[in-house]
């Protein structure tokens, strides 16, 4: 437990890794958990609590990595378990823990009982692990129901013997069969491996799927949406999460204070369908995707905000801007609202995330080539959805030369291209061209993050709303501090304070000599 007997999650910053895309350490363009360990230095700098790691598991990357074909290694491409060894030493020697994607809803068709289900004839016990069944229809050629899947077509595959799997994303992810009594401990195990290694917890892929509708009949509404359905938010999965939690909570502290977390990935309509997994025993976290959702609008943000107090606090509930799923922020809203909406993000109470990029305000990188795209989304829709791959751009390390130094160039050979291309340009946000400007994102979120890590009543706590001005989102955190920003057009008053700590752009002043916010521009304030 922290001094003010939180445990440390509950007022964490954690920045999202997309390992893929952060940096490369052997010059094959892909980036790898040693590239990464390289940049620990960086993240210590930028003064972040942990980090999330999208998945780094042995895949065949239909689906960036969220295709696992072994949950308890580490893609050769990306890296030893050696290495992640490494990445807990020296993350932990930096004071940062380590977050691992859990993916339970959905393995990889390249997983070793997903090849021998296949193998195996209909009704066999190997194909009772997945969601195996006979097709409707003259010769069974229909899918068995009318599920869709997430990224387009049919929920459905079928294979050379007449049978069809369910796979509620891509075919080459077909579903585990979560009423199996295998399917758990096989899981439990896999949370043990990792944990046992020194990790701060899990994210949780799809947390409101792995239990499907028993009858798999007919979905009454065939859209896949965040409502509870047969195929999400089935009342199953909860005591899933109570075993979890069990388990994390039997593990020591390990170098680190306080208990290990998992996060859910739960995507759901209401504050009613999130509040089962926070129950006590449940969960301790499920993401808070309402900033992702909300338009740059001061009500929308306000309603935003008080729908997360609705089933839960930021501390129960992290604050999520952007991840590797969503456009970036400063294509959504701009660039000044991008920066004002930082300094929202880290006033919050709570805890919160920053995907890879936010911090040097990378947009969302809208013209990659067809050939180019990766996401199985863009293939599934026939191009109609373009898919999230322009937020994985690789990061832009150095503001010129090979890859804007994504990968490592002191190899004595001239390193791939990277997997993802770059947009020329990309150099201007990089790591490098930012770090001198006290102007930059870097630097304002840099400032931000110290500020919030002296402040004594940032992080978890609570806020209470300041009604000011139409346009303005103005709150204070007692004692002593306050947050606004304006999101109208002309430029409004300050609220009482006595010291502006960090404002997101320039402030203006007004025709009596006092300081005033102007459009999309956000400050911290001491009172
Ligand atoms: C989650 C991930 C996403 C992935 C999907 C299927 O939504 O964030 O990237 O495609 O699950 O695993």
């Amino acid at each position: 437990m922290a001094a003010d007997n939180n445990p440390w999650w509950a007022g964490a910053v954690v920045y999202q890794v997309y390992p893929r895309s952060y940096a490369d350490g052997d010059g094959d363009g892909v980036g790898d958990l040693p590239g990464l360990i390289g940049r620990v230095p960086y993240l210590a700098a930028l003064g972040v609590d942990a980090i999330w790691l999208t998945p780094f598991y042995p895949s065949p990357l239909n689906d960036g990595g969220y295709d696992v074909s072994d949950y308890m290694d580490v893609d050769p491409r990306l890296g030893t378990l050696g290495d992640f060894d490494r990445l807990i030493g020296v993350t932990r020697n930096h004071g940062i823990r380590v977050i691992v994607d859990l993916v339970p809803n959905h393995c990889s068709w390249d997983h070793p009982l997903f090849k021998k289900a296949l193998a195996a004839a209909p009704g066999s016990h190997e194909r009772e692990l997945f969601l195996f069944r006979d097709g409707r229809g003259p010769d069974g050629a229909e899918p068995p129901n009318n599920w869709p899947s997430q990224f387009g077509g049919p929920a459905w595959t079928r294979v050379p013997d007449g049978q069809w799997y369910l796979h509620l994303f891509d075919a080459s992810q077909p579903d585990w069969n979560w009423r199996d009594p295998r399917v758990a401990p096989m899981f439990e195990e896999i949370l043990r491996f990792w944990l046992d290694r020194g990790i701060g917890g899990f994210r949780v892929d799809v947390a409101h799927g792995l239990f499907k509708d028993a009858t798999l009949g007919d979905a009454a509404d065939a859209s896949l949406t965040n409502r509870p359905s047969a195929y999400y938010h089935r009342p199953e999965v909860y005591a899933v999460y109570r075993d979890w939690r069990l388990i994390l909570d039997s593990y020591p502290a390990d170098g680190f204070p306080g208990s290990r977390t998992a996060v859910g990935e739960v995507w759901a309509d209401s504050a009613e369908t999130i509040a089962p997994y926070l129950a006590p025993g449940g969960l301790p976290q499920v993401f808070n995707f309402e900033l992702v959702k909300s338009r740059w609008s001061a009500p929308e943000l306000r309603a935003a905000i008080d729908a997360t107090h609705a089933f839960a606090d930021g501390s129960r509930a992290p604050w999520v801007l952007g991840n590797h799923d969503v456009v970036r922020p400063v294509t959504r809203w701009g660039k000044d609202a991008a920066r004002a909406a930082a300094l929202l993000l880290l006033a919050l109470p709570g805890s919160a995330y920053i995907y890879q990029g936010e911090e040097l305000g990378l947009p969302e990188v809208e013209d990659i080539p067809a050939a180019a795209r990766r996401d199985p989304t863009f293939r599934r829709t026939g191009g109609k959805v373009v898919g999230r791959d322009g937020c994985r751009v690789p990061m832009p390390w150095l503001a010129g030369g090979a890859s804007f130094g994504f990968s490592r160039t002191d190899l004595g050979f001239t390193p791939a291209p990277p997997w993802l291309p770059q947009p020329p340009g990309w150099g201007a946000y990089s790591v490098a061209a930012q770090q001198g400007d006290p102007d930059s994102f870097l630097s304002l979120y840099r400032t931000a993050l110290r500020l919030r890590r002296d402040h004594p009543v940032l992080g978890a706590g609570a806020l209470r709303w300041l009604d000011g001005p139409e346009g303005v989102l103005a709150f204070v955190r007692e004692p002593g501090f306050a947050f606004a920003a304006n999101l109208a057009s002309e430029p409004r008053p300050l609220p009482p304070h006595t010291e502006v700590l960090l404002a997101s752009g320039p402030l203006v002043t007004d025709e009596a000599g006092a300081l005033a916010l102007p459009r999309d521009t956000a400050v911290w304030l001491a009172q």
